[in-house]
Protein backbone atom coordinates (compact mmCIF):
# COMPACT_ATOMS: atom_id res chain seq x y z
CA UNK A 1 0.00 0.00 0.00
CA UNK A 2 1.20 3.35 -1.11
CA UNK A 3 1.95 5.82 2.28
CA UNK A 4 1.83 9.45 0.92
CA UNK A 5 3.09 11.51 4.04
CA UNK A 6 1.95 14.97 4.71
CA UNK A 7 3.75 17.78 5.90
CA UNK A 8 2.84 20.32 7.99
CA UNK A 9 3.38 24.29 8.02
CA UNK A 10 6.87 24.91 9.39
CA UNK A 11 7.81 25.37 13.06
CA UNK A 12 9.84 28.29 13.81
CA UNK A 13 13.56 27.23 12.99
CA UNK A 14 15.67 27.96 15.98
CA UNK A 15 19.01 25.60 15.32
CA UNK A 16 20.55 26.27 18.96
CA UNK A 17 24.35 24.67 20.20
CA UNK A 18 23.62 21.96 21.65
CA UNK A 19 26.84 20.43 22.41
CA UNK A 20 27.14 20.71 25.38
CA UNK A 21 23.46 19.37 26.22
CA UNK A 22 23.18 15.68 27.87
CA UNK A 23 21.98 13.16 25.00
CA UNK A 24 18.38 12.80 24.11
CA UNK A 25 17.57 16.26 25.62
CA UNK A 26 16.42 18.62 22.74
CA UNK A 27 14.10 17.67 20.10
CA UNK A 28 14.21 18.90 16.35
CA UNK A 29 11.29 21.06 15.23
CA UNK A 30 9.50 18.41 13.74
CA UNK A 31 8.26 14.68 14.35
CA UNK A 32 6.04 11.95 12.34
CA UNK A 33 3.27 10.75 13.77
CA UNK A 34 1.23 7.02 12.78
CA UNK A 35 -2.28 6.05 13.80
CA UNK A 36 -2.94 1.74 13.77
CA UNK A 37 -6.47 1.06 13.86
CA UNK A 38 -8.56 -1.46 11.57
CA UNK A 39 -5.65 -3.48 11.13
CA UNK A 40 -4.19 -0.95 8.99
CA UNK A 41 -1.63 2.29 9.33
CA UNK A 42 -3.20 5.67 8.85
CA UNK A 43 -2.82 9.09 8.02
CA UNK A 44 0.97 9.30 7.72
CA UNK A 45 1.84 12.91 8.84
CA UNK A 46 4.91 15.01 9.96
CA UNK A 47 3.77 18.16 12.41
CA UNK A 48 5.77 20.27 14.26
CA UNK A 49 6.90 18.31 17.68
CA UNK A 50 4.62 18.55 20.53
CA UNK A 51 3.18 16.54 23.77
CA UNK A 52 0.95 13.51 22.76
CA UNK A 53 -2.39 12.90 24.63
CA UNK A 54 -2.60 9.41 25.49
CA UNK A 55 -5.91 7.81 27.39
CA UNK A 56 -4.85 7.00 30.77
CA UNK A 57 -5.86 3.68 29.89
CA UNK A 58 -3.93 2.66 27.18
CA UNK A 59 -1.94 -0.76 27.51
CA UNK A 60 1.45 1.07 27.07
CA UNK A 61 1.23 2.67 30.15
CA UNK A 62 0.35 -0.97 31.89
CA UNK A 63 1.57 -3.88 30.32
CA UNK A 64 4.75 -2.10 28.88
CA UNK A 65 3.82 -2.87 24.83
CA UNK A 66 6.81 -0.77 23.73
CA UNK A 67 9.37 -1.08 20.98
CA UNK A 68 12.03 1.13 19.56
CA UNK A 69 14.69 1.82 17.46
CA UNK A 70 18.25 4.26 17.60
CA UNK A 71 19.72 5.25 14.38
CA UNK A 72 21.99 8.41 13.38
CA UNK A 73 22.30 10.47 10.71
CA UNK A 74 24.99 11.88 9.29
CA UNK A 75 27.00 15.01 7.48
CA UNK A 76 29.41 13.39 5.00
CA UNK A 77 32.41 14.68 4.09
CA UNK A 78 30.99 16.11 0.35
CA UNK A 79 28.16 17.96 2.49
CA UNK A 80 25.95 15.00 1.39
CA UNK A 81 23.72 13.53 4.28
CA UNK A 82 24.18 9.48 5.18
CA UNK A 83 21.28 7.56 7.41
CA UNK A 84 23.24 5.08 8.68
CA UNK A 85 21.87 1.83 8.27
CA UNK A 86 18.55 1.64 7.56
CA UNK A 87 17.75 -1.63 6.34
CA UNK A 88 19.37 -3.55 9.25
CA UNK A 89 17.13 -1.49 11.64
CA UNK A 90 14.34 -1.95 10.42
CA UNK A 91 15.21 -5.45 10.36
CA UNK A 92 15.53 -5.25 14.24
CA UNK A 93 12.78 -3.25 15.34
CA UNK A 94 10.32 -5.98 12.87
CA UNK A 95 11.58 -8.75 14.78
CA UNK A 96 11.08 -6.73 18.19
CA UNK A 97 7.36 -5.96 16.86
CA UNK A 98 6.76 -9.40 16.54
CA UNK A 99 8.46 -10.62 19.91
CA UNK A 100 6.10 -7.53 21.52
CA UNK A 101 3.03 -8.77 19.18
CA UNK A 102 2.72 -5.67 17.78
CA UNK A 103 2.12 -4.91 14.02
CA UNK A 104 4.86 -4.37 11.64
CA UNK A 105 5.94 -1.25 10.20
CA UNK A 106 6.32 -1.65 6.17
CA UNK A 107 9.40 -1.09 5.10
CA UNK A 108 8.83 2.00 2.38
CA UNK A 109 6.46 3.91 5.59
CA UNK A 110 9.51 3.43 7.87
CA UNK A 111 12.16 4.68 5.24
CA UNK A 112 9.39 7.17 3.75
CA UNK A 113 9.06 8.52 7.39
CA UNK A 114 12.73 8.83 8.26
CA UNK A 115 13.50 10.34 5.21
CA UNK A 116 11.45 12.86 5.07
CA UNK A 117 11.96 14.05 9.01
CA UNK A 118 15.52 13.84 8.98
CA UNK A 119 14.96 16.19 5.56
CA UNK A 120 13.11 18.72 7.04
CA UNK A 121 15.52 19.00 10.28
CA UNK A 122 18.47 18.38 7.76
CA UNK A 123 19.51 22.01 10.03
CA UNK A 124 19.71 19.84 13.01
CA UNK A 125 22.60 17.75 12.43
CA UNK A 126 25.94 18.25 13.76
CA UNK A 127 28.45 18.73 11.41
CA UNK A 128 31.65 18.25 13.20
CA UNK A 129 33.38 15.63 15.56
CA UNK A 130 31.18 12.77 17.23
CA UNK A 131 28.41 14.77 16.19
CA UNK A 132 25.06 13.60 14.65
CA UNK A 133 21.37 13.17 14.24
CA UNK A 134 20.05 10.93 16.85
CA UNK A 135 16.63 9.28 15.38
CA UNK A 136 14.02 7.62 17.65
CA UNK A 137 11.10 5.30 15.74
CA UNK A 138 9.11 3.93 18.29
CA UNK A 139 5.98 2.46 18.71
CA UNK A 140 3.68 2.32 21.84
CA UNK A 141 0.53 0.61 22.47
CA UNK A 142 -2.70 3.24 22.37
CA UNK A 143 -5.95 1.01 22.85
CA UNK A 144 -7.23 2.35 25.50
CA UNK A 145 -7.91 -1.38 28.08
CA UNK A 146 -6.32 -2.21 31.54
CA UNK A 147 -7.72 -5.54 30.62
CA UNK A 148 -4.51 -7.60 29.63
CA UNK A 149 -4.74 -8.09 26.28
CA UNK A 150 -2.68 -7.43 22.82
CA UNK A 151 -3.96 -3.75 21.75
CA UNK A 152 -5.85 -3.68 18.66
CA UNK A 153 -4.65 0.24 18.63
CA UNK A 154 -0.99 1.78 18.16
CA UNK A 155 1.46 5.13 17.65
CA UNK A 156 4.35 4.87 15.37
CA UNK A 157 6.33 7.59 15.84
CA UNK A 158 9.91 8.89 14.84
CA UNK A 159 11.60 12.06 16.72
CA UNK A 160 15.08 12.91 16.16
CA UNK A 161 17.58 14.90 18.75
CA UNK A 162 20.87 16.35 17.83
CA UNK A 163 23.54 14.13 19.69
CA UNK A 164 26.96 14.47 20.59
CA UNK A 165 29.42 12.17 22.79
CA UNK A 166 27.74 9.81 24.91
CA UNK A 167 30.00 9.71 27.23
CA UNK A 168 32.86 11.72 28.39
CA UNK A 169 35.24 9.06 29.87
CA UNK A 170 36.17 5.56 29.58
CA UNK A 171 33.94 3.85 32.33
CA UNK A 172 34.99 2.33 35.16
CA UNK A 173 32.38 -1.08 35.35
CA UNK A 174 32.23 -4.02 37.68
CA UNK A 175 30.85 -7.65 36.67
CA UNK A 176 27.35 -8.12 37.48
CA UNK A 177 26.44 -11.25 38.89
CA UNK A 178 23.79 -11.18 40.86
CA UNK A 179 21.27 -9.10 38.66
CA UNK A 180 20.14 -10.10 35.52
CA UNK A 181 19.55 -8.47 32.34
CA UNK A 182 17.62 -10.97 30.47
CA UNK A 183 17.50 -14.68 30.57
CA UNK A 184 17.51 -16.73 27.15
CA UNK A 185 13.32 -17.28 25.91
CA UNK A 186 12.68 -13.94 27.30
CA UNK A 187 12.78 -10.52 25.41
CA UNK A 188 16.75 -9.68 25.57
CA UNK A 189 16.73 -9.58 22.10
CA UNK A 190 13.80 -7.04 21.67
CA UNK A 191 14.62 -3.31 21.44
CA UNK A 192 11.68 -3.18 23.64
CA UNK A 193 11.23 -0.36 26.99
CA UNK A 194 10.99 -2.93 29.86
CA UNK A 195 14.67 -4.04 29.18
CA UNK A 196 15.92 -0.68 30.08
CA UNK A 197 13.41 0.04 32.51
CA UNK A 198 14.07 -3.43 34.75
CA UNK A 199 18.06 -2.29 34.08
CA UNK A 200 17.88 1.19 35.95
CA UNK A 201 17.82 -0.48 39.73
CA UNK A 202 21.51 -2.73 39.42
CA UNK A 203 22.54 0.24 37.21
CA UNK A 204 21.81 2.62 40.22
CA UNK A 205 23.22 0.38 42.44
CA UNK A 206 26.47 0.31 40.76
CA UNK A 207 26.56 4.12 40.12
CA UNK A 208 25.92 4.37 44.24
CA UNK A 209 29.00 2.03 44.30
CA UNK A 210 31.39 4.46 42.21
CA UNK A 211 30.90 2.67 38.94
CA UNK A 212 29.85 3.89 35.56
CA UNK A 213 27.72 0.81 34.28
CA UNK A 214 27.59 -3.18 34.79
CA UNK A 215 28.57 -5.94 32.77
CA UNK A 216 26.04 -8.20 32.74
CA UNK A 217 26.45 -11.61 32.77
CA UNK A 218 24.14 -14.73 31.89
CA UNK A 219 20.95 -15.94 33.91
CA UNK A 220 21.65 -19.39 34.33
CA UNK A 221 25.69 -19.22 35.91
CA UNK A 222 26.02 -15.34 36.62
CA UNK A 223 29.18 -15.93 34.69
CA UNK A 224 29.24 -15.43 30.93
CA UNK A 225 29.27 -11.58 30.05
CA UNK A 226 26.31 -10.65 27.83
CA UNK A 227 25.84 -7.03 27.29
CA UNK A 228 27.55 -3.39 28.86
CA UNK A 229 24.87 -1.02 30.14
CA UNK A 230 22.86 -0.63 27.42
CA UNK A 231 25.84 -1.63 24.50
CA UNK A 232 26.67 -4.84 23.35
CA UNK A 233 30.25 -5.68 24.89
CA UNK A 234 33.63 -6.29 23.28
CA UNK A 235 36.97 -7.27 23.97
CA UNK A 236 40.70 -7.39 22.30
CA UNK A 237 42.44 -9.68 24.15
CA UNK A 238 46.14 -9.79 23.05
CA UNK A 239 44.69 -8.54 20.25
CA UNK A 240 42.07 -10.60 18.84
CA UNK A 241 38.21 -9.14 19.02
CA UNK A 242 36.17 -10.88 21.18
CA UNK A 243 32.27 -10.49 21.87
CA UNK A 244 29.42 -12.87 23.39
CA UNK A 245 27.45 -14.51 20.40
CA UNK A 246 24.01 -13.49 19.38
CA UNK A 247 22.46 -16.23 22.13
CA UNK A 248 18.97 -15.38 22.36
CA UNK A 249 19.52 -12.74 25.31
CA UNK A 250 21.32 -10.04 23.89
CA UNK A 251 20.84 -7.16 21.46
CA UNK A 252 21.66 -7.60 17.95
CA UNK A 253 23.65 -4.48 17.88
CA UNK A 254 24.31 -2.69 14.44
CA UNK A 255 27.41 -1.06 15.61
CA UNK A 256 28.86 -4.61 16.75
CA UNK A 257 27.71 -6.14 13.51
CA UNK A 258 29.41 -2.93 11.49
CA UNK A 259 32.51 -3.52 13.96
CA UNK A 260 32.81 -7.21 13.56
CA UNK A 261 32.50 -6.47 10.27
CA UNK A 262 34.98 -3.95 9.67
CA UNK A 263 37.15 -6.29 11.75
CA UNK A 264 36.86 -9.26 9.59
CA UNK A 265 37.44 -7.81 6.10
CA UNK A 266 40.30 -5.84 7.88
CA UNK A 267 42.24 -9.27 8.50
CA UNK A 268 41.69 -8.81 12.36
CA UNK A 269 41.02 -12.16 13.80
CA UNK A 270 37.43 -11.98 15.40
CA UNK A 271 35.87 -14.78 18.17
CA UNK A 272 32.24 -14.50 18.63
CA UNK A 273 31.91 -16.90 21.80
CA UNK A 274 30.64 -16.97 25.42
CA UNK A 275 33.38 -15.40 27.32
CA UNK A 276 33.27 -16.14 31.12
CA UNK A 277 34.80 -13.03 33.78
CA UNK A 278 36.85 -15.82 34.89
CA UNK A 279 38.65 -16.02 31.72
CA UNK A 280 39.03 -11.81 32.10
CA UNK A 281 40.71 -12.29 35.15
CA UNK A 282 42.89 -15.33 34.18
CA UNK A 283 44.11 -12.84 31.06
CA UNK A 284 44.62 -9.75 33.40
CA UNK A 285 46.76 -12.21 35.79
CA UNK A 286 48.49 -13.13 32.78
CA UNK A 287 49.33 -9.38 31.89
CA UNK A 288 47.29 -10.07 28.44
CA UNK A 289 47.06 -6.39 26.76
CA UNK A 290 42.85 -6.45 27.28
CA UNK A 291 41.02 -3.61 25.89
CA UNK A 292 37.36 -3.71 26.63
CA UNK A 293 34.65 -1.54 25.26
CA UNK A 294 30.60 -1.04 25.03
CA UNK A 295 29.44 -0.48 21.36
CA UNK A 296 25.83 0.61 20.38
CA UNK A 297 24.64 3.53 18.54
CA UNK A 298 24.40 6.18 20.41
CA UNK A 299 27.61 5.45 22.11
CA UNK A 300 29.42 4.29 19.27
CA UNK A 301 32.54 2.81 21.22
CA UNK A 302 32.83 3.73 24.64
CA UNK A 303 36.15 2.94 26.16
CA UNK A 304 36.43 0.79 29.71
CA UNK A 305 38.94 1.69 31.81
CA UNK A 306 38.43 -1.18 35.03
CA UNK A 307 35.95 -3.86 35.32
CA UNK A 308 35.79 -4.71 38.92
CA UNK A 309 35.76 -8.46 39.25
CA UNK A 310 34.90 -10.04 42.84
CA UNK A 311 36.23 -7.17 44.47
CA UNK A 312 39.59 -6.22 42.28
CA UNK A 313 39.84 -3.84 39.56
CA UNK A 314 41.46 -4.18 36.69
CA UNK A 315 42.81 -1.64 34.58
CA UNK A 316 42.51 -2.04 30.77
CA UNK A 317 44.10 -0.99 28.05
CA UNK A 318 43.66 2.64 26.77
CA UNK A 319 46.85 3.30 25.08
CA UNK A 320 46.04 5.76 21.66
CA UNK A 321 47.00 2.31 19.58
CA UNK A 322 44.22 0.83 21.22
CA UNK A 323 42.50 -1.42 18.31
CA UNK A 324 39.39 -0.10 19.42
CA UNK A 325 40.09 3.44 18.54
CA UNK A 326 41.08 2.07 15.15
CA UNK A 327 38.16 0.38 14.38
CA UNK A 328 36.03 3.22 15.86
CA UNK A 329 37.66 5.45 13.40
CA UNK A 330 37.13 2.87 10.47
CA UNK A 331 33.50 3.26 11.38
CA UNK A 332 33.86 6.93 11.02
CA UNK A 333 35.48 6.82 7.88
CA UNK A 334 32.59 4.72 5.96
CA UNK A 335 29.99 6.82 7.34
CA UNK A 336 31.55 10.21 6.53
CA UNK A 337 32.31 8.47 3.04
CA UNK A 338 35.86 8.56 3.51
CA UNK A 339 36.69 4.98 3.16
CA UNK A 340 34.59 2.48 0.79
CA UNK A 341 31.60 1.71 1.51
CA UNK A 342 31.76 -2.25 0.89
CA UNK A 343 28.28 -2.89 2.17
CA UNK A 344 25.72 -0.46 1.20
CA UNK A 345 25.31 1.18 4.49
CA UNK A 346 24.91 4.32 3.50
CA UNK A 347 21.33 5.34 2.90
CA UNK A 348 22.18 9.06 1.37
CA UNK A 349 19.57 11.55 1.69
CA UNK A 350 18.24 12.31 -1.63
C1 LIG B 1 21.25 3.17 21.25
O1 LIG B 1 22.47 3.02 21.35
O2 LIG B 1 20.71 3.60 20.22
C2 LIG B 1 20.39 2.83 22.36
O3 LIG B 1 19.27 2.51 22.11
C3 LIG B 1 20.92 2.92 23.73
C4 LIG B 1 20.26 3.92 24.60
C5 LIG B 1 20.37 5.32 24.14
C6 LIG B 1 18.88 3.50 25.00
Amino acid sequence: MEHTISISAQAERIVTDTSSLPFGKIPTEHMFICEYADGGWQNPRIVPFHDLTLNPMALCLHYGQTVFEGMKAFYMDDGRVNIFRMDKHHDRFTKSLHRMCMPEVPKALFEAAICKLVALDVEWIPRDGDGALYIRPFMIATEARVGVKIADEYLFMVVCSPTFQYYSHPLKVKIENHFVRAAEGGTGTAKCGGNYGGAFYPTQLAKDEGYDQVLWTDSKNHEFIEESGTMNAMFFIDNVLVTPPLSGSILDGVTRDSLLAIARETGVAVEERSISYKELVRAFEEGKRVEAFGAGTAAVVAPIASIAIEGTEYACYLGDDALMYRLKHQLFGIRKGLAPDNHGWNCILK
